[in-house]
């Protein structure tokens, strides 16, 4: 039996107009402190997004302050059963550290948030009024811990533990329910090379659309070298036929990823993930194409 069905909470979220000036305000910040066009910034911005780890970063960093608040969360209620104060500090710096925690995860998750739209964005937002109403009370909580109001540091705490409970349940909707921050390119690519175009039917200098078997793939030729990639964003599924070209990398139309023409790599996120790059030959005028790590190991083979 289902306790709530995720689609509809999602649904209900939608709806709530409330969270409008939210997401603006959200959108403000993020727009004067994370989002300036230069490259420092686009840098900060790769380093939070997770291109560098080859997964996001925010799900990395939530583990600190949910890990720490549930310690101080255990040690607090043991403390409260029992009256034995012996934990007591290791309950404080156990709020003390979920704090710093939740500042890093509050960081990442806006820079990745921004880059969301639609339904996944309203429930984003909501996520972070749960968060950010957390980590209010745990602020509140470690106050009162250093002015020695163990009973209202205990209470804050607790009430920031149940918040943080229900941030992470959305956190998790936001990934399993509405895909945000998972791979969305094709994993799966040809094995062996299919044709897939005459030659003389790619123009060079321009971003083609193709397919493979099932695959959509973006191509392009510069001089005597075509380069193929999966054409979906592994960021939310854009399509890179639309993007624009850069040196040899090519970026998504739709939130700026880049990646690099001849090996997928990411260059700049959103995406966190590599795009998924394809072998090209011509045999015959035909351009034929199969999954690039096929090739690679076939070389490596010999
Ligand atoms: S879909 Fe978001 S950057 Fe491509």
């Amino acid at each position: 039996m289902r306790i709530i069905d995720m689609e509809q909470i999602g649904d209900v979220i939608n709806e709530l107009e409330w969270l409008g000036p939210v997401e603006k305000s959200l959108d403000a910040v993020a727009e004067t402190t994370l989002n300036q066009k230069n490259s420092f910034m686009q840098q900060v911005r790769n380093f939070l997004h997770g291109t560098w780890l080859g997964h996001p970063l925010h799900p990395v960093i939530t583990d600190v302050p949910l890990g720490a608040w549930t310690t101080a969360a255990v040690l607090d209620l043991y403390e409260f059963a029992s009256g034995d104060k012996k934990f007591s500090r290791g309950a404080d710096m156990a709020v003390g550290i979920g704090l710093i925690g939740a500042a890093g995860a509050a960081v990442a998750g806006l820079n990745d948030w921004q880059f969301t739209n639609d339904k996944p964005k309203r429930v984003g937002a909501m996520h972070a009024v749960f968060n950010l109403s957390a980590t209010a009370f745990y602020l509140a909580s470690w106050l009162e811990r250093r002015r020695g109001n163990r009973a209202s540091g205990i209470a804050n705490g607790l009430a920031g533990f149940a918040l943080s409970l229900g941030g992470a349940w959305l956190g998790g909707h936001l990934v399993y329910q509405e895909k945000i921050g998972v791979n969305h390119a094709p994993q799966q690519l040809p094995e062996k090379f299919v044709a897939i175009m005459p030659l003389e039917e790619l123009p060079p200098g321009k971003l083609c659309r193709a397919r493979a078997g099932d695959v959509d793939l973006v191509l392009f030729r510069r001089g005597e070298r075509i380069y193929a990639l999966a054409e979906k964003c592994a960021h939310l599924g854009g399509p890179l036929a639309e993007g624009k070209i850069e040196g040899l990398s090519v970026r998504c139309p739709w939130h700026g990823s880049r990646f690099s023409l001849e090996n997928g790599r990411v260059l700049d996120g959103p995406a966190a993930y590599d795009q998924p790059c394809l072998a090209v030959r011509v045999r015959n005028g035909l351009i034929e194409v199969r999954d690039a790590r096929v090739s690679r190991n076939a070389r490596r083979a010999e």
